[in-house]
């Protein structure tokens, strides 16, 4: 525990660099697969990794400002809130991410 009393648990995931600028890497966990994307900003953001429309990987998306366009069927989420944006529905689950002083990327989870 992290002294908030939640039972999530940070975990180091990979340096900024192992993920190309405007790109993104896939990370495994218990409920299924996250995506972590890099934009050209160097913000960076984890939701999950399949597409409410039709499961589409967003990791093989398009990374543009802080947002994901699905390689499918070109539904765009944000990746602040997880939320559809224009007239496209749905929302992804987003998870915390940070990158430390040291270059490293850490990713708040649920603990298994
Ligand atoms: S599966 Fe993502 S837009 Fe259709």
């Amino acid at each position: 525990m992290d002294g908030s009393g939640s039972l999530d648990r940070w975990y180091d995931i990979c340096a900024l660099e192992d993920i190309p600028v405007r790109g993104s890497r896939r990370v495994g966990h218990a409920g299924g697969t996250i995506g972590v994307f890099r934009t050209a900003g160097q913000k960076v953001f984890a939701a999950d990794n399949k597409c409410p429309h039709r499961g589409g990987p967003l990791s093989e998306g398009i990374v543009h400002d802080s947002a994901v366009t699905c390689p499918l069927h070109g539904w765009v989420f944000d990746l602040e809130t997880g939320a559809a944006r224009g007239a496209d529905e749905g929302c992804l689950k987003t998870y915390p991410v940070e990158v430390r002083e040291d270059g490293r990327i850490w990713i708040r989870l649920p603990a298994c």
